[in-house]
């Protein structure tokens, strides 16, 4: 089922929370009204009973006079139609002297065993309307007690008690309609600059992923999730701009190669030639073959160590033994040019031994293949407080300013044809490079030009070295 829209959940939920609210607060406002009415009611009835017992004092000195002059009480009676005004014989209970009010009967109610000289009584009248009754003996002055008993019919509080609930609930659905369609509105609106995002959303494309969002017009809510939606959008559209440059890069190191060998081998096959020819043109081709080989593994490399798809084991590495290994490999395409190899000073840093073996021997090789025959190319270790460094320095012609930035791009070349002549493939500084990010440091260059070139790994500092695993 296809979720609701949010506006009109958010809506649904704000009119239940005031449907709860308004429930609530009706519920409290009848108990409100409904003791009001009550404390009025009590109030009256003494007021009322207070008057008759003076009344009483005033005229009635015994109950003969109760029965023939009930004129006083009639007065106190008439006119308050919801009164009514019993007077007993204390001594015989039930006997009444006096009765004056509809609801005569109500007195006959009232639990005479138990009450005490005064007291509240709430009783059903023979219509069931609820009535209070008031009752209290009164001493009169030449005889017996009597006992007076003032009904309240409360049938009036009940109708304006039944009238709010009912207006109440004849009110309740409008005033729920009326909430819902306000929240539902205010949500609807508030949620607009979403809107933002969708338009964005919709115009962005693998090709083109130059729109951002406004984060400036955007409530304060949103303007931190525009900016970081809008810098994921910068990341990717760098990336895919780098995987452009490089599927370009690598079509184009691979066209040369490829048409190298392409025409080699139909020049070859345009006429019958002596053996040795054809021995000569398949050993041109096997070297070319090994150059793309070459570099499909760089590139193989490259790939695992930007993104290593297995933990890599960091273990704590002794670069001067490390660097020794790697000069004793060069040590024959060293002496092919008169160069000497020094590793000079200690350090120590935490990594994966193979990387770092790596990282040194593409240096070297590019330190022997540019330095000057009869030179020496000297490995330094420098452990400071705050990094580890590894530099590669050689003697030659050194670098122009100008390529430095690009130097560790993937297949820059200073010399193009130079280097390819070389075999080299262009990738030996970004492995450089991809294995210094894996280790959380970096690798920099210096150069000048028609002297020498220094090329540096640094490592960061750890405060205690040791095997880590990183993914
Ligand atoms: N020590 C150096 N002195 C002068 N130029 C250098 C030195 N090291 C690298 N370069 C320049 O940087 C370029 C890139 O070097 P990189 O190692 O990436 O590629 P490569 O050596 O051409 O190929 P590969 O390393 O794959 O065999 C080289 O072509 C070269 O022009
Ligand atoms: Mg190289």
């Amino acid at each position: 089922m296809k979720p609701a829209r949010l506006s009109m959940r958010l809506g649904l939920a704000v009119t239940a929370m005031s449907a709860l609210l308004v429930l609530v607060m009706a519920a409290f406002a009848y108990a409100s009204i409904s003791h009001q009415l009550d404390l009025r009611a009590r109030e009256g009835l003494s007021e009322k009973l207070g008057q008759i017992e003076h009344s009483l004092a005033e005229s009635s000195a015994s109950a003969a006079e109760i029965v023939l002059q009930p004129h006083n009480l009639r007065d106190q009676i008439i006119g308050h139609d919801n009164f009514t005004l019993t007077i007993l014989d204390s001594s015989a209970p039930r006997k009444r002297l006096l009765s004056i009010g509809n609801n005569e009967d109500i007195a006959l109610q009232v639990p005479l065993n138990e009450t005490g000289l005064q007291g509240f009584e709430v009783l059903k009248s023979a219509q069931g309307d609820e009535t209070l009754t008031a009752y209290k003996l009164i001493n009169l002055k030449k005889d017996r007690p009597v006992l007076v008993i003032l009904a309240l019919d409360r049938k009036s509080d009940a109708l304006l008690l039944a009238a709010y609930v009912k207006s109440t609930i004849i009110a309740l659905p409008f005033i729920l309609l009326l909430v819902g369609s306000c929240a539902w509105w205010v949500i609807h609106r508030g949620l607009q600059p979403l809107q933002a995002f969708r338009r964005v959303a919709q115009r962005i494309t693998a090709r083109d992923l130059s729109h951002r969002i406004q984060a400036a017009d955007l409530p304060e809510e949103l303007s931190d999730l525009a900016h970081a939606v809008n810098f994921m959008l910068d990341r990717l559209d760098s990336d895919i701009q780098q995987l452009a440059r490089f599927c370009d890069d690598l079509a184009h190191e691979l066209r040369s190669p490829m048409n190298n060998l392409m025409g080699k081998a139909q020049v070859t096959l345009s006429k019958e030639r002596p053996p040795a020819q054809y021995k000569q043109v398949l050993e041109s081709c096997t070297e070319e073959l090994e150059r793309l080989s070459r570099m499909v593994s760089q590139m193989l490399f490259l790939a695992s160590a930007s993104q290593p798809s297995a933990p890599l084991s960091f273990e704590t590495i002794e670069l001067q033994e490390e660097a020794i290994k790697v000069t004793e490999l060069f040590s024959l395409s060293a002496e092919e040019k008169q160069m000497s190899l020094r590793v000079q000073g200690s350090a120590q840093v935490s990594g994966d031994r193979l990387m770092i073996q790596r990282a040194i021997s593409n240096l070297l090789s590019n330190a022997i293949r540019h330095g000057t025959p009869g030179s020496e190319v000297t490995i330094t270790l420098a452990s400071q407080p705050d990094a580890i460094s590894l530099a590669v320095r050689n003697a030659g012609e050194g670098i122009e300013a100008e390529h430095l930035p690009r130097l560790f791009d993937r297949f820059y070349r200073v010399h193009a044809s130079r280097s390819r002549q070389q075999g080299g493939t262009g990738l030996g500084l970004a492995i450089v490079r991809s294995i210094m990010n894996v280790h959380e440091g970096r690798a920099t260059v210096t150069s000048e030009p028609g002297d020498a070139t220094t090329f540096s790994l640094i490592f960061p500092a750890r405060p205690q070295l040791g095997a880590r695993v990183v993914r």
